[in-house]
């Protein structure tokens, strides 16, 4: 439950604005969806966004909560590695990562050995703090350097992932352990698909080879979308927001949905930011 409270925080402040501020409930309004996004997080320092506190096993043991930065690892890995492969669940606090997992080279542990990156056994407490961090000042300072280098976003990180991974600049493994191959790209899926189950002049289109760069079909497949056109129930602008369907990642990892163009390429207008 507590692992949760960080982002049910942010939707109950969201929930309070779309209430507040749209008058009749209608929230589908391009205005006043601007406005709430343009108020509420994740507007949040960009070091934070995708930086994941997992506090659910450390509280009750007495430890500091573990601060996992997504922008580290995207760098090195996709999506597919820990979450398909090593098995990591996409909601905050869903693994429930023990340390007797970890030690045994479970989770973290396939690469905090000491080889791939500092290693989980250390019992020196200073290297404890690395994850379990009290103070994140160090991994602030480390983001300014980290990000110069990337092209830059409005939102989010405030780093054009797709484009860092489009031009080369990052580029992320695909698989973890080298025998494990990534299953071959379905050509009948190779054309963008056009979205408008609620509002079919919405005019997103949706890329399932892109996606597929980084993720696996199962990511997304049955949980957050029926494997049908059309088939997905209440996918709603508004249902994005509160972080379900395209918001599950939009709003958490991916670039969140205050970046309207990105997904409403002919959005004009003053919402359109
Ligand atoms: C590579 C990252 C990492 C390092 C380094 C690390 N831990 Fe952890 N630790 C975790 C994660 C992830 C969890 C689970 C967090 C949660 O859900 O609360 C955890 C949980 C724990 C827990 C509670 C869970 C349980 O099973 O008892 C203890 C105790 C703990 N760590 C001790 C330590 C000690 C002591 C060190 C240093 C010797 C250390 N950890 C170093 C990542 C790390
Ligand atoms: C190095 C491992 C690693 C990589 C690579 C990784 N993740 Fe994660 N992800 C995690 C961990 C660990 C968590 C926290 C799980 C938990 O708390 O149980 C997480 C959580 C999430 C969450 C839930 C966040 C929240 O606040 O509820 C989303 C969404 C997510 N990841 C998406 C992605 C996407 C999209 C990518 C690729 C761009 C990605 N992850 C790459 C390890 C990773
Ligand atoms: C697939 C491999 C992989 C997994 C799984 C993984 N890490 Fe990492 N992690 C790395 C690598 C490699 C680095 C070093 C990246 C660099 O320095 O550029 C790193 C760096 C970090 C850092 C940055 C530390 C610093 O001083 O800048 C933290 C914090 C961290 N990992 C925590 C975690 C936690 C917590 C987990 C599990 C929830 C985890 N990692 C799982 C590979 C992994
Ligand atoms: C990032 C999320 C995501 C990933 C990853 C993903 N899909 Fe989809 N898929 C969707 C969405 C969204 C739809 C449309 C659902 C709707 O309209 O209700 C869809 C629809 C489909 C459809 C129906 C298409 C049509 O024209 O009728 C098929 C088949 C499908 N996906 C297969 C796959 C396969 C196979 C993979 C892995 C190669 C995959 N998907 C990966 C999001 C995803
Ligand atoms: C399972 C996670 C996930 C889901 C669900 C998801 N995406 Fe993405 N999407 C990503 C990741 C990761 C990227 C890479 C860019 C980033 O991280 O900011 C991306 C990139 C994109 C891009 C490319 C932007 C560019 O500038 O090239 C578009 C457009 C996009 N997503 C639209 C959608 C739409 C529309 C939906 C819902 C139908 C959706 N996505 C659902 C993870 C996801
Ligand atoms: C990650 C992709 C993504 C981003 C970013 C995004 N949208 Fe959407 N939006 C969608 C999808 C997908 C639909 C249509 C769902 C469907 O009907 O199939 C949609 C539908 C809409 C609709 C139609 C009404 C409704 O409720 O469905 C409006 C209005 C809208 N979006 C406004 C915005 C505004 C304003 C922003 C920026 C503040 C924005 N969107 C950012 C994906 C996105």
């Amino acid at each position: 439950m507590t692992a949760r409270y960080s982002v049910i925080v942010p939707l109950m402040v969201l929930a309070v604005l779309l209430w507040s501020g749209a008058g009749h409930g209608e929230a589908e309004d391009r205005e006043e969806l601007g406005k709430v996004l343009h108020a509420m997080p994740p507007n949040g320092p960009f070091w934070k966004y995708g930086t994941v506190v997992m506090r659910r096993k450390s509280k009750k043991a007495g430890m500091t909560p573990v601060v996992f930065p997504h922008w580290v690892h995207r760098t090195k890995y996709t999506c597919r590695v820990c979450h398909l492969e090593l098995e990591f669940g996409m909601r905050s606090g869903d693994t429930g990562v023990t340390r007797a997992q970890y030690l045994a080279g479970k989770y973290c542990g396939a690469c905090h050995d000491g080889k791939t990156a500092f290693s989980v056994l250390d019992g020196d407490p200073t290297k404890c703090e690395k994850c379990h961090m009290k103070d994140t000042r160090a991994l602030e300072e480390r983001f300014e350097k980290f990000a110069e280098k990337l092209p830059a976003a409005s939102f989010g990180n405030g780093i054009d992932w797709a484009k860092a991974l489009r031009d080369g600049q990052i580029a992320p493994s695909n698989s973890f352990r080298a025998e494990r191959s990534v299953m071959q790209f379905p050509d009948k899926l190779k054309a963008p698909l056009k979205l408008g189950t609620t509002s079919p002049r919405s005019d997103v289109t949706f890329s399932h080879e892109d996606h597929f760069a980084e993720l696996d079909c199962s990511s997304c497949h049955p949980d957050i979308f029926k494997i049908k056109r059309d088939g997905t129930e209440f996918f709603s602008m508004k249902n994005n927001i509160y972080g379900n369907y395209c918001g599950a990642c939009h709003m958490r990892v991916a670039f969140p949905m205050n970046d309207c163009r990105r997904c409403h390429a002919k959005m004009s207008g003053s919402s359109g930011y």
